[in-house]
């Protein structure tokens, strides 16, 4: 692991968002993710995905969902605090031409990333408040479809065909992988990791053709259509 200090820090107005720019670039792509740590806090390192890496400035973006010890710790981190991380991870999500991205909650940060480098043809955003809805549209980024509706009844209702690419609630990837046939769907599947490099296989997703795969080494994106749902859930 390497360390890292917070460069600066903004959360939503209901402190259920926090983004946070580490000092530093480290050489990843959209997709990818670091196990990160606190410094003296005694949890084991949890897995996030890059929200951004800007080069210009010299900063590692990570979008947080305070929801764990880690993460509830977060809310009290200020600038300078210093993190240990290992990365990156994962495989990058491969360029896709035209992709729409439908993205959930936290897992608006990988497709961030990926929207910012590759462009995309339409970009869907569900989030579970106001509040975090109107943090993440007032960050320098996107033009995102983002509204009171739930995320998959909005795209099913603009008619979108072509690839989709698609990180947020398993519910709402296993939906989408499921119903929708304007394309293939490509889901970026978050699961709880503890080692990130294949090691514990504490990160399976089965597959319909019975292999099993790790989400860590062999993803995190999988072709939704391959994915045992029933299995994962
Ligand atoms: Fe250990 Fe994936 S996190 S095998």
């Amino acid at each position: 692991m390497f360390k890292s200090k917070i460069k600066w820090i903004k959360k939503s107005e209901n402190e259920a968002l926090i983004l946070i720019a580490l000092d530093g670039t480290f050489g990843s792509l959209p997709g990818q993710f670091f196990m990160l740590k606190s410094g003296d806090f005694p949890v084991t390192p949890r897995p996030f995905s890059v929200y951004f890496e800007d080069e210009i400035r010299g900063e590692t973006l990570f979008l947080l969902k305070p929801r764990g010890l880690l993460t509830e710790e977060a809310l009290s981190w200020q600038i300078g605090h210093e993190l240990k991380l290992k990365g990156p991870l994962g495989n990058p999500i491969p360029v896709i031409e035209g992709a729409n991205l439908v993205a959930g909650g936290s897992g608006y940060a990988p497709l961030h990333f990926y929207g910012s480098k590759y462009g995309y043809k339409n970009f869907y955003l569900g989030t579970t408040s106001k509040e975090e809805a109107d943090f993440l549209n007032n960050l320098p980024n996107l033009k995102i479809t983002c509204g009171p509706m739930v995320v998959t009844e909005r795209f099913f209702q603009d008619n979108n065909e072509g690839a989709v690419i698609a990180c947020g609630p398993t519910p709402m990837l296993q939906h989408l992988s499921e119903q929708y046939h304007g394309g293939s769907v490509y889901v970026s599947i978050e699961e709880r990791m503890a080692c990130g490099t294949g090691m514990c296989e504490g990160c399976a997703v089965k597959l319909k053709s019975g292999e099993i795969k790790f989400v860590c080494k062999d993803g995190p994106l999988f072709d939704g259509k391959e994915v045992d749902w029933q299995w994962l859930t």
